[in-house]
């Protein structure tokens, strides 16, 4: 099979494709055939090995797992005699951390789901980390409630469009924060409000929320504080910025979370059943065929993309 291979930490330039032998599905695994994937900073993170503490998990030295990519969807091929309720033929998505941007992998059924009659592998592809982090953020650090007034910061980014729309669908009043170019798409995603933060100053906006998802990462305590009575942080800009974030919050009442997403059938599940439903929509930015995988890493690495940015392995 042909693979997306890294050897050394570095930017999009160390990658390859490769030919690597297709991997074989344990007996509580299945294997898939990739038809698409979606590019997250989650993978210009872990292809760069930054932050450096990351290389505990990922190889020390230099990448432990040759092949890069996390989001995917795709047909099961084969079956572990263990798994109980997927099928050969049937169309899933999930979420890997690793081995992703290859034309198979093979994955445990926990980390997986159905896609809804219609999708297509494209835009389910693009749904997993960032649908999570939105969907977790909102639902299960966040406790939104119907009626509460949510204001989201990076509304126009991958996490930022899904959170838009999962908490509009779920009865919110939301306000997002992005670039004035970015308005109108924001606006598209069902927005209530959009605040320019190059045109507007935030600070005239204080106290006016329940909740906020900081998507970008970029606020600093007393903003979050300002603008809403709680706080979800998801994005990252920097240690140095977390670090402050989180220690000033150490002395503080304001209830600040932190988290970091991870994939479970049940709320891969959730968001299929929103798709289903005509709620939630990946909007494409851009698609690049499998081959430019690198070209796509080094397009998102720039934190400039309106919606998500999606591969495909089909012709
Ligand atoms: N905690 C977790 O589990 C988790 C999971 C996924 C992602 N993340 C992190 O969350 C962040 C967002 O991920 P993503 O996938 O949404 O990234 P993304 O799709 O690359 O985000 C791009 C967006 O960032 C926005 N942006 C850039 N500068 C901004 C600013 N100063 N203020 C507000 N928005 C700004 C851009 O909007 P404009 O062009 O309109 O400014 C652009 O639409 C990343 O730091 C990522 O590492 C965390």
């Amino acid at each position: 099979m042909l693979a997306i291979v890294k050897r050394v930490y570095g930017g999009p330039e160390v990658l390859s494709i490769q030919e690597m032998p297709i991997p074989l599905a344990q007996e509580d695994e299945v294997l898939i055939k990739v038809k698409a994937n979606s590019a997250n900073p989650a993978d210009w993170h872990i292809l760069r090995g930054k932050p450096y503490f990351a290389r505990l998990s990922f190889g020390l030295f230099k990448p432990k797992d040759p092949i890069l990519g996390s989001d995917f969807a795709g047909i099961v091929e084969a079956k572990g005699s263990k798994v109980e309720n997927l099928n050969i033929g049937d169309r899933v998505y999930g979420e890997n951390l690793g081995n992703a941007f290859a034309e198979y992998l093979v994955a445990k059924e926990n980390i997986l789901a159905k896609m809804p009659i219609g999708s297509s592998f494209k835009e389910m592809a693009g749904l997993p980390i960032a649908g999570l982090t939105a969907w977790q953020a909102l639902m299960e650090h966040g406790k939104m409630q119907k009626g509460e007034r949510i204001i989201i910061n990076g509304a126009s980014g991958g996490v930022g469009h899904f959170a838009v729309q999962i908490a509009k669908a779920h009865g919110a009043i939301v306000t997002g924060i992005c670039s004035a170019k970015n308005r109108d798409f924001v606006l598209s995603l069902g927005a209530d409000e959009v605040l320019a933060y190059d045109e507007n100053d935030l600070q005239n906006f204080k106290d006016q929320n329940d909740l906020i998802l900081d998507c970008h990462g970029n606020l600093n305590h007393s903003d979050l504080k300002g603008l809403a009575k709680r706080a979800v942080l998801i994005g990252f800009t920097g240690m140095g910025h977390m670090m402050k974030l989180l220690i000033s919050n150490m002395f503080s009442k304001y209830s600040l979370k932190q988290f970091t997403a991870a994939a479970n059938s049940e709320d891969l599940e959730s968001l299929a059943r929103m798709v289903e439903h005509g709620d939630l929509k990946t909007r494409i930015h851009k698609i690049y065929p499998a081959d430019q995988i690198p070209k796509a890493i080094a397009f998102i690495e720039k934190m400039r993309t309106p919606g998500k940015v999606v591969m495909s392995w089909e012709q």
